[in-house]
């Protein structure tokens, strides 16, 4: 059954044991509101450790002050009961007092350059400097051998990656495809602040990647597709915040040579803001 851990001390205490009989350690960090994207995550973690751990902790400093951090849903208890019948072990769930005791502007923070700069870094200033911080704090404290991430958020999962090489942290991470509804739209605790018409209209962002990807792999140019792809983008109550295709590796800029290429982009729709890719492979 599910073992919860609510402070330091007891988190360091299940570790070192889990550690000391030399049991693989998977590691599963979210935010709370958990739905069947993290649940794949914590299926991936278990498909490869022995135990499996995950982390709920709204952090504050990933959010910008114009953000949803006090709005962004908490449900603990319906949390709880997914991850026990997912099969995770322990749960560890701090408070912001615990983690940042000196409050976060007195932080020691971690800079991810040039992965974070653009894209959603570009939109939101601090962002993955406060992602990769919390994330390299919850590598520490639980000193994992594997951590899940979702696709689902490509920046993301690409800063955490650069992070760990140029750190050489010892710590394999997993990318997990991105959990989708029947009608397209990715798995996103942000879909709650969606209203009934807001949410029939949300799947066009899939979709319209989903077009421009078949474009671009039969070899239409990449700007002609992409500046079709966002008027079709724009309509209805979306707004489209941005739409790009970069290299799948480093996010760096697609050149003639580019054959994985990953092609991002983010809708503001109502109070919710949200993100998708595809990955493409060009001709
Ligand atoms: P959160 O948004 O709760 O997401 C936790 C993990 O679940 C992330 O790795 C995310 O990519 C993954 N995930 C979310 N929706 C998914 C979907 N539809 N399919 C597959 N995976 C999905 O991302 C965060 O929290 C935070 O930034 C965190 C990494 C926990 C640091 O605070």
């Amino acid at each position: 059954s599910l073992l919860m851990l609510n402070d330091i001390p007891s988190l360091r205490h299940a570790m070192q044991d889990a550690r000391r009989q030399g049991k693989r350690i998977g590691l599963v960090p979210t935010m709370g509101n958990l739905h069947q994207g993290h649940l794949a995550l914590v299926e991936a973690a278990r498909a490869r450790a022995d135990v499996v751990i995950a982390t709920i902790f709204v952090n504050p400093l990933q959010f910008g002050r114009n953000e949803d951090l006090d709005s962004y849903p908490r449900t603990l208890d319906e949390d709880r009961a997914a991850l026990e019948t997912a099969g995770c072990d322990l749960v560890f769930t701090p408070t912001s007092q615990m983690l940042y005791p000196n409050g976060l502007d007195d932080q020691t923070t971690i800079r991810v350059p040039h992965v974070s700069e653009g894209l959603c870094g570009a939109r939101r200033p601090g962002h993955f400097e406060g992602v990769a911080t919390i994330v390299a704090m919850l590598f520490n404290l639980v000193q994992p051998d594997i951590a899940c991430f979702g696709e689902k958020d490509y920046q993301q999962l690409t800063v955490i990656r650069k992070m760990v090489a140029d750190l050489h942290l010892p710590i394999e991470i997993i990318g997990v495809p991105t959990v989708r509804a029947d009608d397209g739209l990715a798995l996103s605790s942000r879909n709650g602040y969606l209203n009934a018409s807001q949410r029939a209209e949300a799947p066009r962002l899939y979709q319209v990647l989903h077009e421009a990807r078949v474009a671009l792999e039969k070899g239409q140019l990449p700007d002609e597709v992409l500046r079709g792809a966002l008027g079709q983008l724009a309509h209805g109550s979306l707004k489209p915040d941005y739409l790009e295709l970069r290299r799948a590796d480093d996010l760096g800029p697609v050149t003639e040579t580019t054959r994985n290429a990953v092609l991002l982009g983010a809708v503001h729709l109502g109070s919710a803001r949200l993100i998708d890719n595809l990955k493409v492979t060009l001709p």
